[in-house]
């Protein structure tokens, strides 16, 4: 765990809207190393999706500065950051966005027709534990196996990272707990940089680190000597 995919240094992110200015960053810094597992935890409001937007390049910081390997990102242009998202970057978020009228094996296929370096869409239904539903739509899906297809579709490119705002944040937790093995596996297997966010305290056990954010910087960071598997975990 010693070289640096991203680092964040006094990274502030200000938005305005007309009169009004709120600052959901204020001095964030921060390093993510390769092939690691990062929990962020903190209050709503403290800056975590802030971050893993600029993280991602969906976003860009005020002030600071922000790099991915050899790359700033701060002083990447709109076509650079649009490269660097398709190229690089695998999203997850709280809610699917998987296309109803496609299977499963189709809506990963949907990502894997535009890459570079696929995996088959098999096989990355295979990483998360859904080889036997692929023809399904996302409706005869239960929301663990949604949000499955929808993990499958972001690493199915091979991404050096995957970001992850919530990917629990609308399951119970047995069925979370499913979602996170994917998780566990894909960063396990293929080694894929990994940061999740979660409300869920409980969860910061399976991480190789976990970061604390309150009001818009990163106040704690902890390493955990001993892991639990997602299957221990409970919240
Ligand atoms: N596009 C935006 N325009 C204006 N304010 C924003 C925007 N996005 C975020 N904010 C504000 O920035 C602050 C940080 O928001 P952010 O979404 O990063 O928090 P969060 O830690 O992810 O919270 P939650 O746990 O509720 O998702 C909040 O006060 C939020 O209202
Ligand atoms: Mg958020």
């Amino acid at each position: 765990m010693s070289v640096p995919v991203f680092t964040v240094e006094d990274v502030t992110k200000i938005y305005r809207t007309g009169e009004v200015e709120v600052y959901a960053l204020r001095g964030a810094n921060a390093v993510l190393y390769e092939g690691e597992l990062a929990v962020m935890l903190g209050p709503s409001g403290s800056g975590k999706s802030t971050l893993l937007n600029i993280l991602g390049g969906l976003d860009v910081a005020t002030s600071g500065r922000v790099t991915f390997r050899d790359t700033d990102l701060t002083s990447a242009g709109e076509r650079q950051l649009t490269r660097f998202r398709r190229d690089y970057v695998g999203f997850v978020f709280q809610f699917y966005n998987l296309i109803p009228s496609l299977t499963a094996l189709e809506n990963v296929a949907l990502v894997t027709e535009i890459s570079r370096d696929p995996m088959r869409p098999q096989e990355a239904l295979a990483m998360v534990d859904l080889a036997d539903r692929m023809e399904h739509f996302p409706a005869q899906l239960s929301g663990g196996e949604q949000q499955r297809v929808a993990i499958a579709r972001a690493i199915a490119k091979r991404p050096d990272v995957l970001l992850c705002d919530e990917p629990t944040g609308a399951l119970d937790s047995t069925t979370g707990i499913t979602v996170l093995k994917a998780l566990e596996t894909i960063n396990d297997t293929l080694g894929t940089t990994t940061a999740i966010i979660t409300h869920n305290a409980g969860i910061q056990k399976m991480a190789h680190r976990v970061f604390s954010f309150v009001d818009g910087k990163i106040v704690n960071m902890t390493m955990n000597d001993t892991r639990l598997e997602p299957e221990e975990l409970t919240w």
